[in-house]
């Protein structure tokens, strides 16, 4: 075969292996939007999971512990909550250091400070 015949056959062949649908390489298990956001079932677990690591005890980062009701909900109401992971600009992005939650978790904290951040 020709050089010619090859390298258009090669450069399908180097595009089909371009996946960038990020849903498909890191599907987001264990999380699924919702009607009513529950802060215990939906927020309490994405807070565990990705953010008190640094935000909870006495010395919590950036002296914003996340871990009760009272705290989050007071960073919920000043917008620090959400500039903060949809990594607005004039928050610093968080988790820090970390990858940004998946817009689905991002979506979920949102809905839940748009209903008010109840404790339910
Ligand atoms: C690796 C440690 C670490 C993790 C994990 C982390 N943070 Fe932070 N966070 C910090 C530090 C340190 C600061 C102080 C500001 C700075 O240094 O950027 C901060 C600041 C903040 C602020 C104030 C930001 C502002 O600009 O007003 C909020 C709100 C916040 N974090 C929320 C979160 C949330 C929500 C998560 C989880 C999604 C999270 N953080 C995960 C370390 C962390």
């Amino acid at each position: 075969m020709k050089l010619s015949k090859l390298l258009p056959a090669a450069l399908i062949l180097l595009t089909g292996c371009f996946y960038d649908v990020e849903s498909v390489l890191y599907p987001d298990t264990g999380c699924a939007p919702v009607t009513t956001v529950s802060y215990t079932k939906d927020i309490v677990p994405i807070l565990s999971q990705y953010c008190l690591s640094c935000h909870s005890g006495t010395f919590a980062s950036g002296g914003i512990p996340l871990d009760t009701y009272t705290s989050v909900k007071r960073y919920a109401d000043n917008g620090q909550l959400l500039g903060s992971v949809q990594w607005a600009s004039g928050y610093s992005p968080m988790p820090k250091n970390g990858n940004k939650l998946s817009s689905c978790k991002v979506g979920l904290i949102q809905k839940w400070i748009e209903a008010g951040a109840p404790n339910n």
